[in-house]
Order: structure tokens, then sequence, then C-alpha cells
């Protein structure tokens, strides 16, 4: 008799960043830049031509989104409030470029945690939001770094990359077409973040992590059953950012100001109210088609984009207010990292699991996007 291959969750791996930004920190330099502004520009925002820039403030960041600090790869050059972004010289070609390299840091850590060699490995999905280039894919970039021998390429659905890199892995494994995928979530989102817009430059931090997808027989003990995933996306224009190859001839990528939309710009409230009933919604029609109830879910590793965003959807998932062991927040420490958000929270807060508790990794973002991967230690 033969069975269907069934796909689990070996080990996942994690990349932090040596250098970390408080609120603190980061209001001081923001307000710094606003105080620039704001001289030098008396003359024209005395005659109604230039808005004056407002302070931003530390309790107002921490109340509105949980955000305590962040991980950088360049403080420096976020913090220099004439600058306002990641300084990373360019590398050669024949260097290890860095989303690859925080990638193969994280991809190294899930290896050995599984005590899988890389030339096991058939497969390797980049997903994250923001690639370093076109081409060639940074997952072949990563591939060729672990010396594995098979196949890799990037995707790309922001904020959810994780949860469908997860899917497309455990689909892969399925079919037969791989054994054992790695999914690597580089997430380098200070070159992304508009950090002169007082409306988003508290969000995001920089950090890598990486999911080790197996066929059941070959997983290290102790891995995690994958019960169901669900992917769904919806579109909207209320996170998005329009950097992208046909833009140089419209003076390219520009930074210089509060406002730009080849950056990350988002409509906050409005992802707020849409975004928090769509993935409740989601994640119960899943349990119902699982037979889960609130009190079967032991933890939920939520999206890390804000604190008060997932207070409303665990609430609606168990029934009752979460506890924090319950839905765990990393936002404190690490602020949002896109994809790899739901993953550093599981990473972190797994260990205490027991053999039969079911928890869900979420993830919601842009797009919209939202995607649930069910899992049950074994
Ligand atoms: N410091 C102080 N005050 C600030 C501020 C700052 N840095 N930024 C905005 N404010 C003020 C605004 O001026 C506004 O004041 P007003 O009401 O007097 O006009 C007030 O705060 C409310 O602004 P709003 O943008 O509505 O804040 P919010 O409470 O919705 O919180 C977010 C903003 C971004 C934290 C929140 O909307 C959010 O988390 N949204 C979506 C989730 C997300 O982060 N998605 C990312 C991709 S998944």
């Amino acid at each position: 008799m033969s069975h269907a291959p069934q796909p689990v969750i070996s080990s996942t791996g994690l990349f932090t960043p040596a250098e970390a930004i408080s609120n603190e920190e980061l209001v001081a330099s923001f307000n710094r830049y606003v105080a620039r502004h704001n001289r030098e520009n008396a003359d024209a925002i005395a005659a109604g031509e230039v808005a004056e820039l407002t302070e931003s403030s530390v309790e107002f960041i921490e109340k509105a989104s949980g955000i305590g600090s962040r991980f950088v790869v360049d403080k420096a050059g976020i913090l220099d409030p004439a600058h306002m972004a990641p300084r990373l010289p360019e590398r050669s070609n024949d260097e290890l470029s860095i989303l690859a390299e925080i990638g193969v840091a994280a991809a190294r850590d899930a290896l050995a945690r599984a005590g899988r060699d890389a030339g096991d490995v058939d497969a390797v999905l980049c997903a994250a939001s923001n690639m370093q280039r076109p081409y060639p894919a940074m997952a072949v970039e990563i591939q060729d770094a672990l010396g594995i021998d098979g196949f890799a390429f990037d995707m790309n659905v922001a904020c959810s990359s994780a949860t469908f890199g997860i899917q497309t892995a455990a689909d892969y494994i399925r079919a037969g077409h791989a054994k054992s995928v790695l999914v690597v979530n580089p997430e380098i989102c200070s070159g992304h973040l508009n950090w002169r817009d007082r409306d988003s430059h508290f969000i995001f931090g920089d950090v890598a992590t990486a999911i080790l997808v197996e066929e059941k027989s070959i997983a290290p003990a102790g891995h995690w059953d994958i019960l169901g995933t669900r992917l769904k996306t919806v579109f909207s224009n209320n996170i998005r950012n329009n950097f992208g190859f046909l833009n140089r001839t419209h003076g390219g990528i520009d930074q210089s100001g509060p406002k730009t939309d080849k950056l990350f710009v988002q409509e906050g409230r409005k992802v707020f109210k849409e975004v928090v009933p769509m993935v409740a919604a989601m994640i119960v029609a899943e349990m119902e088609k699982l037979g889960l109830e609130g009190a079967d879910m032991r933890r939920l590793w939520l999206h890390q984009a804000n604190t008060n965003m997932n207070r409303l959807i665990a609430q609606r998932v168990l029934g009752h207010e979460a506890s924090a062991d319950e839905s765990p927040t990393v936002l404190d420490t690490y602020g949002n990292t896109s994809s790899a958000g739901s993953i550093i929270a599981f990473h972190l807060h797994n260990e205490d699991m027991a053999a039969g508790d079911t928890g869900l990794i979420c993830s919601f973002g842009a797009g919209y996007s939202a995607g649930t991967v069910f899992v049950r230690k074994t």
C-alpha cells in the first residue's frame, strides 16, 4: 500500500543582526531631522509652500504598535538625520550579497537544529518582501553558498511570504518533487522603510528566518506535523511600494522626502480595520474544516505587525482575551520584520509545547495577503 508523502516542519532557524535601535534613539534622530527641516525651510513654511513637519513620540509608537525596539543591519546610517537610511556598501559579484548572507545564516541554524546536512536538501525557496536584485535569484545564490544540489527560486508575497513558502514547499513534498525544502526569509526591511515618514518610521526591523519543510519519513524526532495550510489574497492599495525596474526614467528611488511611493507606504488605519476581520474569518473557517475549536489551540504565532491587531485576532480565534503564553509577541524587541515575524515568534516560543499540542502560524500583509499553517507537535 502506498501513502501520499506527508510534509512536516523539521526545524526553524533565526539570524538576528548585532545592532538595535530603541524607540528613544529613533525618535531623537527623527526629531532632529524635523527641527532641521523646519529651520531650513522656515520661509517656505511661512509662505505656505512647504509643509511643516511634526515631531514623533515614543509614547505614541508604543501605544499604537507595541514596538519597543528593532534590530538593523546598519544603525549609524539610519540614525544620521542627514541620511536616514542604512549605508550598505555595494559588494562585488564575487562576494555573497548581504541578503543571501543573512539568509544563509538562518538556514544553517535550521539545518543544524534538524541535524541535517545541506547535501540532503532538494530545494531552496527565498520567500521575502524585498529581493536585493531581480536575478540571478537570491535563492540560487543561497543554494550555492550552502552547497545544495537541486533547484531554487524567489517568491514575494510581502508579509505573507513565509507561509506561502511553507505551503509551496509542502506541495512539492506531497507531489513527490522534493523530500527536503528550505524556505528562507531574509528581511532587510530597513532598506524599504521611509525613516523620514512620521506615520511609519518606527515600524520595521531587519532579521532572517528559515524553515525546513520535509517528508515525514526523514524528519527528525520532535518535528511538527502540518495539519493544513490555507492562502488568500485580495487586492488592495492600502499597503504599497512602487519601487521597480521601470522607475529609473522617473528619477529612480527618491529617499529624500517624508513622502515617497518608492518606499513602503500604508493607510495604517484602513489596513487595521480591513485585515483584522479578514484574517480572523479565514482562521476560524480553516479551524472548522480541520475540526478544531478555540480550546484546541495551544498557541498562536501571529504575524508581528501590531499588538492591537493581534489582540483582536487572537480573541476572535480563541474566544477569550489571549495571554502572552497563548499569543506571544516579539514586536517589543524585533518590531515588524515582515514575513519573518510569525516565524521568529514560533522559533522563540515553542520549546515548552508537548507532543500533541496544536498551534497556528499565521501571516498577513500587503496584497492583501494572508496565510495559515496549522501545526501539531509530535
Ligand atoms: N508620533 C506621534 N504621533 C503620531 C505619529 C508618531 N510617529 N504618527 C502618527 N501620529 C498621530 C497622527 O498624527 C494622528 O493624530 P491625529 O488623530 O491628531 O491626526 C494619530 O497619531 C493617529 O494616527 P493613525 O495613523 O491613525 O495611528 P494608528 O493608531 O492607526 O496607528 C499604525 C498607526 C501604523 C501603528 C497602525 O495603524 C497599524 O499598525 N496599522 C496596520 C498594521 C501595519 O503596521 N501594517 C504593516 C504591514 S503588515
